[in-house]
């Protein structure tokens, strides 16, 4: 099962640090990958570089064209079938 959420997620991260996203939507550790992919997927993390300090929001559900960064669209989408 995986823990991807719709919404957007907030991680601390520090200027200039290396990161690592998580595609397969198994990390105990959303958004971030934990490793999961190993097990339960053939997809690997998206790597990054922050760009500043503070709190970013990353997209939940791995699911977006703009990674790490949500682009708006499956939360969007997966909100409006359930009629949130
Ligand atoms: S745990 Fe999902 S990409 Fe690594």
């Amino acid at each position: 099962m995986t823990t991807k959420t719709y919404n957007p997620l907030p991680v601390d991260v520090q200027e200039g640090e290396r990161y690592k996203w998580c595609t397969c939507g198994y990390s105990q550790t959303m958004p971030l990958c934990d490793h999961s992919h190993r097990e339960k997927s053939d997809k690997k993390s998206f790597k990054f570089f922050a760009e500043t300090t503070g709190t970013i929001e990353l997209c939940g559900c791995s699911e977006t064209t703009t990674p790490p960064y949500c682009d708006q669209q499956q939360c969007k989408i997966k909100t409006n079938r359930h009629g949130y």
